[in-house]
């Protein structure tokens, strides 16, 4: 999603600082990039399409300027184009944006009657536009950002500059996220905390309805009513390291290869081997009867294992939806129902919107997040952060991961609490906790998944089968390899197969298949020997010792509790998404058309 940076300081480095944060933020997925500066009383702008390598090109870095604002644009209204390129200028006023202005069409409209002009189809020149006839009308940039604020609809971050203030930089949220930085001499605003790392790890979460006045020397907090406020800080947890690849090719490598590490925190966490400890650490439970869970892409996906844990092991029903459907469905709720929202960033604009729903209904939350002080971490009732650090491969590997393991957490405390597991079980249970890791490791050791990628990159189908979680396992399979490579894959839950799908399998049609769960296994395998029949290549993933011909390469896994088995089998599935899209040279950890964090619903 497109990023922003603001910079003003006593030092005349500005356009290095903010394009050194640009390239913190190139993760996020963008298309093109570009920079507003002061110098010599005047706001000059570069701007691109592309990479940042390219406006580095057009721009000397050297120039003198203590005062500027940056963008990586990721399309939203209008092509990814030098014109539609951020900043943009309208009169007196220049900004950078982030979000959607939902009603910009009506406010165009009202711009040209009263004499303003286009040359971009975006959404953030009428911003720009607005912001500029406020100010003319009142004279006042407070005054006019205050009631932007109030005209301007949808979910937007703003940096923005004033002609007749070039030593002031502006910026505004409204459920976009911003954060604001102080170091030293220098003040900076920022879509995410990557972008700052390089000069401070301490930073000031806004809210929304937030305006910030940022000079050389002074800091100024102001709330919808304009009154001047004080906001809390927070520390990254982090450091710069952890958004540097460190040796590995690729973010997403380095990410699949920290799950050890991830999951070992995440769980220690809330959980250090007795039953007391999920008691205290994660909140009381015992009033839900009826759970949904709420979620988009990958993190939807750990709810549907949740789904079956929860209802399998502690025996309670879940729904689990699409937050872009829940939001704007007719939803039945009782008493005791319990909303979990599961999001990395939590910032993802739909998932954001149901959790807002359902605490309009009344109905009590529960966030798991990987982002500290997110809007989602900090509307829900209740939050447990996963403990994935910072992610930085658009494909999320470590917080998926992550989120499994502190699902997993909550199945087992919802069991405990239903008495569903004998201490016998448990006591088991948590033997291979404590292995996981270690597991996890051996498994990214293999070499398997290059070999058997060398053998299906080529493929432009490929399918993905399982049954019950197996399923659930097989659907974040296919989005990461489909997601990174771009080859058109699908996965079917594996007695669906006959009923249409079948008919795609040609001769050496690759199908990765996942069988874990040893009650369904039986009726996954009729399902492969059907498409080995028509001549299918079969991968299978299992954890079942499996000598037999209707599989034409396995990849082993260890066999453990169901609770915690997803933690290990997604690593296969992650891995030869990874070998796939390398073999086919594609763009890893920033895939084509992809965000990392979707803002806009
Ligand atoms: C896929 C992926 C996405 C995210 C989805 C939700 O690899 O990363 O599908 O899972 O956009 O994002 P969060 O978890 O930030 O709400």
């Amino acid at each position: 999603m497109c990023g922003i940076v603001g910079y003003v300081g006593k030092n005349d480095n500005a356009i290095k600082t903010i394009i050194n944060s640009l390239e913190a933020l190139e993760y996020r997925g963008y298309d093109s990039a570009g920079i507003a500066y002061i110098n010599d009383n005047h706001i000059n702008i570069v701007k691109r399409q592309g990479r940042i390598e390219n406006l580095k090109k057009d721009l000397n870095l050297d120039i003198n300027s203590n005062l500027g604002i940056g963008h990586t644009r990721w399309a939203t209204h209008g092509v990814p184009n030098e014109i539609n390129a951020h900043p943009h200028k309208c009169g007196k006023i220049t900004i950078v944006h982030n979000g959607i202005i939902e009603n910009y069409s009506e406010l165009k409209t009202m711009l040209i009657d009263n004499g303003y002009a286009f040359s971009s189809d975006t959404d953030t020149e009428v911003a720009c536009a607005t912001i500029d006839y406020l100010y003319k009308k009142y004279n006042n940039m407070l005054k006019a950002l205050q009631k932007s604020i109030k005209i301007l609809k949808g979910s937007y971050a703003l940096g923005i500059l004033c002609d007749d203030n070039l030593d002031t930089l502006y910026a505004v949220r409204v459920s976009s996220p911003l954060i604001v930085a102080v170091k030293d001499n220098g003040k900076f605003i920022a879509s995410d905390v990557p972008a700052i790392l390089s000069y401070t790890n301490e930073y000031y979460l806004l809210d929304d309805g937030d305006i910030v006045v940022l000079k050389d020397n002074s800091i100024n907090f102001y709330n919808k009513e304009l009154e001047s406020i004080t906001r809390n800080s927070f520390i990254f947890e982090g450091d710069l390291e952890e958004v540097k690849k460190d040796g590995y090719e690729h973010f997403m490598l380095k990410e699949i290869n920290e799950e050890p590490r991830v999951i070992k925190d995440t769980i220690s966490y809330y959980f250090d081997g007795t039953k007391a400890s999920l008691m205290k650490n994660i909140p009381d439970l015992n009033k839900y009867k009826d759970i949904h869970i709420v979620a988009c892409g990958s993190a939807y996906h750990t709810g549907l294992v949740a789904k079956t844990l929860i209802e399998e092991i502690a025996n309670i029903p879940v729904m689990v939806e699409i937050a872009s459907e829940y939001r704007y469905k007719k939803v039945f709720y009782n008493e005791a129902t319990l909303v979990i929202l599961v999001s990395q960033s939590g910032e993802t604009a739909d998932t954001l919107a149901s959790l807002r729903k359902a605490k309009e209904d009344g109905i009590d939350t529960l966030g798991i997040v990987n982002a500290v002080g997110s809007s989602i971490a900090r509307e829900a009732d209740n939050t447990l952060y996963i403990k994935a650090g910072c992610e930085i491969a658009v494909a999320t590997t470590k917080a998926y991961s992550a989120q499994l393991a502190l699902l997993s957490l909550l199945a087992l405390k919802l069991a405990l609490i239903n008495n569903k597991i004998s201490d016998e079980e448990f006591n088991n249970l948590k033997m291979q906790i404590n292995k996981l890791p270690e597991m996890i490791k051996e498994l990214i050791k293999s070499e398997k998944y290059r070999k058997i990628a060398n053998k299906i990159y080529t493929r432009e189908d490929i399918f993905y089968l399982g049954r019950k979680i197996d399923y659930a396992m097989s659907m974040e399979g296919s989005l990461k390899l489909k997601e990174i490579s771009y080859i058109n894959c699908v996965a079917y839950a594996a007695g669906e197969l006959k009923h249409g799908t079948i008919s795609l399998i040609e001769q050496d049609t690759p199908i990765i298949a996942v069988i874990t769960d040893k009650d369904i296994k039986a009726k996954t395998i009729s399902n492969l020997k059907e498409t080995k029949a028509r001549g299918a290549n079969v991968i299978l993933i299992t954890n079942e010792v499996e000598k037999d011909n209707y599989y034409d390469e396995i990849i082993s896994i260890p066999n453990i509790h169901p609770l915690i088995q997803p933690i290990v089998t997604i690593v296969p599935l992650q891995l030869l998404a990874y070998e796939i899209a390398k073999l086919k040279g594609c763009d890893i950890d920033k895939p084509r058309n992809l965000a990392k964090s979707v803002t806009v619903e």
